[in-house]
């Protein structure tokens, strides 16, 4: 390629035709009819930004930078962006940056998810629309990475992942804090009357004291540690800090890989393979992932047309049975990823887990996991210095299942639930009486009240959080505990939701319930206070105590109600509309039905 276009008269040569399987600069033209005057009128406008010719005759790495005033996990990406062209440069390469969409976590209303596929559309068309050989996706915060490999998978050119990085823990009184799960432990506390408004405040000064992402195994760095397990990150990628000058080492790395996979023409369709998804589920039960990342991961599978059929919710679960859990870190344990990072990241967790990987999937190394881990110099770090987080494959934290896949009357499409992050194990087998809050609105409104008909034994139900029912699917389903118990010392309680939940929370949770409660066909929607329900986790149970026929027939009242929100919805304008008519469940990753592998 470059020999080809350092020839730059060859370009305008009417007699010879543009190659169809162009690359660098040539390839993708813009459509004006003639295809060398598009090249040439390309070239014109490339060069008023100081390009030369043998610059343009480079394989072109474009950076999809994701810096926006509204993302302070990603306030470091300038900087990453420099590393990285350094590292393109010094392979050879011409890197150019555009910009996309950027999601932080608490700057998107009604919620970060709501626009997740809106993300990866942008990501997708405008890799397919620019010049590119291979693409740098620079993401971090919660949704970001799930859009950009959703996005380039779609696409698929060759592309490479690079986190934006964790971010340092704070102190409060002597003790480590940090985002976001001790946002929560510490507003649960206040809401109990535990800590007072100047305590609160102080805190959080603390929670969030350099810029990267959420410094605990929350869907931000679940999702970094996954791309390691897919082979589309460096080894050391998912876990170095934001602020440290090894994430700017990773990221002139990441550049000269992304040189690399251009010539090993490793497109993600063809690096992926059932296999990277099985290593990623491994990791993601190894680590307490978020619950979060199932959804995600679902939806990035169900945009790979090999691959899709062959992972499923159940797998999830499956592998969950015979994988330890050994990462101790918030919100299962006790750290922070500083503490992971330091106790030799996802490269002593892959050695640990090496028994149960599929060592022949490839990486962006060109080279098979197998392989790479055998080449790459590691030394494990003594478990006996403070802070070491990852436990021994036969000393797991957790023996296995962290993350559990329910299924029954109540949820016949699969819900989900952090075993390892309930706060009272006797709830992972329990029968109560619901108490239900028909919306996040009922939920806020009825809560604290006095009068609320609520005791430790019941189980909360937060119905309409659903993909559908609040568009994106809200992180609502850390529903709290009503405060007259919070103030007695209750601090878990079984909870059922159809929406999501913080990577970074914990607790007796139950969520992704599907279908929703807006399904029209959804038992979920219809159940009432004073019903039933019983879970079972070791038996992978969620039951509504009701018969049959009688679920049929609250259901076929409601469906004889509900008529008329159907319309609306379907008469609603622009990304909401969108939305609304071709979002998925959760149960599939609720992507939008046109962007799937299958198509709607
Ligand atoms: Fe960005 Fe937590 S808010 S990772």
């Amino acid at each position: 390629m470059a020999d080809n276009l350092r020839q730059p008269l060859t370009d305008y040569d009417l007699s010879q035709p543009l190659p169809p399987d162009a690359s660098g600069l040539r390839q993708g033209l813009s459509s004006y009819g003639d295809a060398h005057f598009s090249l040439f009128l390309r070239k014109a406008f490339i060069k008023a930004l100081g390009y030369s010719d043998d610059a343009l005759s480079r394989p072109i790495i474009a950076i999809v930078n994701t810096y926006s005033g509204f993302n302070p996990c990603h306030a470091n990406v300038p900087q990453l962006i420099e590393a990285v062209k350094r590292g393109v440069q010094l392979q050879g390469g011409l890197a150019i940056e555009f910009p996309t969409i950027s999601l932080h976590e608490s700057f998107a209303t009604p919620t970060s998810m709501f626009l997740r596929n809106l993300m990866s559309m942008d990501t997708e068309e405008m890799i397919k629309a620019q010049p590119c050989d291979a693409v740098v996706l620079i993401g971090g915060c919660d949704k970001t990475v799930p859009a950009q490999l959703m996005g380039a998978i779609s696409a698929n050119k060759p592309c490479i992942h690079l986190v934006t990085g964790p971010m340092m823990p704070g102190s409060h009184n002597g003790t480590r804090i940090g985002a976001c799960t001790d946002c929560r432990n510490n507003w649960a506390r206040y809401r109990a009357g535990t800590i007072d408004i100047e305590e609160i405040a102080t805190i959080n000064d603390e929670l969030a004291p350099t810029s990267g992402t959420c410094g605990v195994m929350g869907t931000a760095s679940t999702m970094a540690c996954i791309l390691v397990a897919l082979g589309l990150m460096p080894l050391k990628g998912a876990s170095a800090p934001a602020v440290s000058s090894a994430r700017l080492r990773i990221s002139e790395e990441t550049g000269k890989l992304a040189v690399g996979i251009v010539k090993n023409e490793l497109k993600p369709q063809k690096l992926l393979t059932r296999e990277s998804f099985l290593n990623a589920i491994i990791v993601l039960q190894a680590i307490g992932g978020s619950t979060n990342a199932v959804v995600h991961l679902l939806a990035i599978v169900n945009r790979h047309p090999d691959v899709a059929a062959a992972i499923t919710l159940d797998t999830i679960d499956e592998i969950g049975k015979h994988t330890p859990m050994l990462v101790d870190l918030k919100p299962s344990g006790d750290n922070y990823m500083t503490d992971f990072h330091n106790s030799g990241g996802m490269q002593a967790l892959l050695y640990e887990l090496r028994p149960l990987l599929y060592l022949d999937a490839t990486t962006v190394y060109g080279k098979t996991l197998g392989e790479l881990m055998d080449s790459t110099a590691f030394r494990p770090v003594p478990r006996n210095l403070p802070g070491h987080c990852i436990h021994p494959f036969y000393e797991p934290l957790y023996p296995c299942s962290s993350l559990v896949v329910l299924r029954g009357n109540l949820a016949p499409n699969g819900a989900v639930i952090k075993a390892s992050a309930s706060k009272d194990r006797r709830l992972l087998q329990h029968s109560g009486s619901a108490v239900v809050f028909a919306d996040s609105a009922d939920l806020a409104r009825r809560i604290d009240d006095p009068s609320l008909e609520v005791t430790a034994e019941s189980v909360l139900v937060l119905q309409n959080i659903g993909p559908i029912g609040n568009p994106g699917m809200p992180e609502a389903g850390l529903i709290p505990i009503p405060r007259k118990l919070a103030a007695r010392g209750i601090q878990d309680m079984l909870r059922i939701s159809d929406g999501r939940m913080s990577g970074t929370a914990g607790g007796t949770i139950v969520l992704h319930v599907s279908p929703e409660a807006a399904d029209a066909e959804s038992a979920f929607g219809v159940v009432k206070d004073g019903d039933t329900i019983a879970c079972n986790v070791a038996e992978r149970r969620l039951e509504l105590r009701l018969s049959k026929k009688e679920i049929q027939e609250r259901i076929q009242e409601r469906i004889r109600q509900d008529r008329a929100r159907k319309v609306t919805q379907i008469h609603t304008r622009g990304y909401l509309g969108l939305y609304l008519q071709t979002v998925g469940q959760a149960h599939e990753g609720a992507d939008f039905n046109f962007l799937t592998a299958k198509g709607s």
